[in-house]
């Protein structure tokens, strides 16, 4: 079976959030079930900047982009069994920067993501590779089920393929005027609320969610929680129209990357059987943030990005309470500027209760999923989450809000029978946030019960096996020949 990924992101050649983790590591897990799996990505700056080894497989091709001939190659790349093709466009992707900057989101987001899915398309055809499945990643991988669908719709090249489209963030729909369907080449009729019109500009998002063979979500119950209005972001009316073909599945780990057994970017390794390590760490990442090591009081990381997704305004607004608690918190996040200064003026406020790196820094991260001893993620709404899976994986108890794949993966420690491997609240508020660390704060005073949640915790199994074997599945029903 060939399936072709379309993602923005893919780790570890750019990234900037769970989507490229899950390109990343998905796809191996694929092809070690036998697939035949190819990522597409665009040449960033960045990715271009890594010197990998790189062979031209497409070399000056053509798109007919509003009447004018806007030229690509396609440069492929060998890893893990799966193969890479970078679309090469130094007009569009060499930039330092993968969706825009502090000033906001690159004006021509619109046409750069649609070429990144017309030159994806162009590339299969010239390689003559014809996938059996076409699985594309959020609004900017969108375009190519409208492309499948109206301009490939005859094409006996797609014939026989089917697609799918996941959705990581529901609230990231690319949204454009109306003129950009002209400017991409679709179809100008498409702007019509039962085409791509969305509240009178045109929505990407809606292009996968409608013309895709099937949905997919990242966990079971984010794929509920956008059939409501509450986390539909306008679009759940749609989303229960498909919701015959609308799926949850987990996103998952490889241990590989994530495991403090082997992890080269921390100061000490560590297991399940012998937590020394971790002491090294947790001492390492305090001296690292300038914060005092209290003794027998808990050290709290986040690794986030800082939006209004992620619930960091709650932080601030219970930030005393939490330091009356005796806990510091250490936080590593990029962002929205707003938040940066919320953050940046707490900061000034409490030097040694609170702890902050304003950066995009893969090994800082791992610095705090190692040497904190409890993880939160007060997440507004959250398809899946990935850091709260990493941070078990290095034994930092997630504290987290009840949605979506935080509900899914979290489990309430129960200090009577010992299971449970967290602590959950429920309302996106300063208050149940509180509750929620008190109950962690209380139980970490119990050392004998802490090493029970410490255990479970860091023997969660979230790795992809099992979700790969999901995706495998949804591929197979999808391209099972319809009944004679
Ligand atoms: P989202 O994709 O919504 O940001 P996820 O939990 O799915 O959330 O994935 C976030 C990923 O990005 C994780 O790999 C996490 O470690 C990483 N990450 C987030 N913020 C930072 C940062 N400031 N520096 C380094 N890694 C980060
Ligand atoms: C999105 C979501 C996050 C999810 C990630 C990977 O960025 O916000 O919850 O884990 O995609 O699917």
């Amino acid at each position: 079976m060939k399936v072709a990924f379309l993602a923005s992101e893919m780790f570890p050649y750019a990234k900037t959030g769970g989507l490229a983790d899950v390109a990343g590591t998905l796809p191996r897990f694929l092809s070690r079930s036998g697939l035949d799996v190819r990522v597409f990505v665009p040449f960033y700056r960045e990715v271009r900047e890594k010197n990998l080894s790189l062979r031209r497989t497409v070399g000056a091709a053509e798109v007919d982009w509003g009447g004018k001939g806007v030229p690509f190659s396609a440069l492929e790349h060998q890893a893990d069994g799966v193969t890479v093709t970078f679309i090469d466009q130094a007009g569009f992707f060499d930039r330092d920067h993968l969706y825009g900057t502090a000033a906001g989101d690159d004006p021509d987001n619109g046409e750069r993501f649609a070429f990144f899915t017309r030159a994806s398309l162009e590339t299969m055809k010239a390689l003559d590779l014809p996938p059996d499945i076409v699985h594309g990643h959020d609004w900017q991988s969108a375009t190519a089920f409208a492309y499948l669908r109206f301009l490939y719709g005859d094409d006996p090249f797609f014939a026989a393929t089917r697609s799918l489209f996941t959705v990581h963030n529901l609230a990231y729909q690319g949204l454009f005027d109306k003129g950009i369907l002209g400017r991409v080449g679709l179809p100008g009729a498409l702007f019509d609320p039962d085409g791509l019109e969305f509240y009178g500009q045109v929505s990407y998002l809606k292009a996968g969610i409608l013309y895709a063979d099937a949905v997919s979500t990242v966990s079971p119950t984010y794929s509920r929680e956008i059939q409501t209005p509450e986390f539909g972001f306008g679009l759940d009316g749609l989303l229960r129209r498909r919701s015959a073909d609308l799926h949850g599945i987990l996103n998952g780990v490889d241990y590989h990357d994530w495991n403090p057994v082997t992890d080269r970017l921390i100061p000490a390794r560590f297991g399940p059987r012998d937590l020394s390590g971790k002491r090294t760490c947790r001492a390492e990442l305090l001296r690292m943030f300038g914060l005092p090591d209290v003794p027998g009081s808990p050290v709290v990381g986040m690794v986030t990005r800082l939006a209004g997704q992620k619930g960091l305004d709650i932080v601030c607004e219970a930030l005393e309470v939490m330091l009356e608690l005796g806990v510091r918190v250490v936080v590593l996040g990029a962002g929205e500027r707003p938040i940066v200064d919320f953050l940046s003026a707490a900061r000034s406020r409490h030097p040694s209760g609170l702890g902050l790196k304003v950066a995009f820094d893969e090994k800082v991260a791992h610095m705090i999923y190692a040497g904190s001893d409890l993880f939160l993620v007060p997440s507004r709404y959250e398809p899946c989450g990935l850091t709260q899976m990493y941070a078990l994986k290095y034994g930092s108890i997630p504290v987290v809000r009840a949605t979506g794949g935080l509900e899914d993966t979290i489990r309430e420690f129960d200090p009577a029978s010992g299971s449970g491997n967290g602590f959950k609240f429920s309302a996106p508020s300063p208050g149940d946030l509180l509750d929620g660390l008190r109950r962690a704060v209380g139980q970490y005073a119990r050392k004998e019960s802490w090493r029970a949640l410490v255990r479970n915790a860091m023997a969660s199994d979230f790795s992809w096996t099992r979700s790969a074997g999901a995706y495998l599945a949804l591929y197979r029903k999808l391209i099972k020949p319809p009944r004679a």
